[in-house]
């Protein structure tokens, strides 16, 4: 049977879908169980999802790739409507959200990217430059961490 999802259709299968949005289908499964996405049920009890269930697997797969902890993909998530396809002012509300934390990620990527070859601090002095910029981790003093790195961002949660 093909998993081909036509551009006319409505609603997608769970093998429509996960093939549409190159997922496993436990994935979604997953993502269900964990109230990320919804769908309804036929009177043979199969999972029929809305069209735009797709643009919510894109979202969650594209932060789960930035590390953002399930928890916070699921509190945006709920600001979507039920039962209706969200409209592009429902998404603004969502990036809305993010804005801050996103930037703040931003800026720590940035950091990393042009540091990465300098001392951040992070007392394990192994680098040429720690005895300049962490003499004796002196910073360590400070508190704990790479204290020349910003920490934005809460520890990311174990996900499956
Ligand atoms: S890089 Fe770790 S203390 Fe300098």
């Amino acid at each position: 049977m093909s998993t081909h999802l036509s551009w006319k259709a409505r609603e997608a299968t769970v093998g429509e879908l996960a093939e549409r949005a190159g997922v496993a289908t436990s994935a979604l499964r997953f993502y269900e169980r964990e109230g990320l996405i919804h769908s309804r049920r036929t009177a043979g009890n199969q999972r029929r999802y809305s069209r735009d269930t797709l643009r919510r697997v894109a979202f969650i797969r594209a932060s789960q790739r930035l590390g953002i902890p399930l928890a916070a993909i699921r509190e945006v998530l709920a600001l979507l409507p039920e039962g209706r396809t969200p409209t592009r002012e429902d998404w603004a509300r969502v990036s809305e959200c993010w804005r801050s934390d996103l930037d703040a990620r931003i800026r720590l990527l940035e950091q990393l990217r042009d540091n990465l070859t300098d001392c951040i601090g992070c007392g394990c002095l192994s680098i040429d430059r720690c005895a300049l910029a962490n003499p004796h981790d002196r910073l360590g003093d400070e508190g704990p961490g790479a204290r020349r790195l910003s920490e934005p961002c809460p520890d990311p949660q174990p996900q499956d």
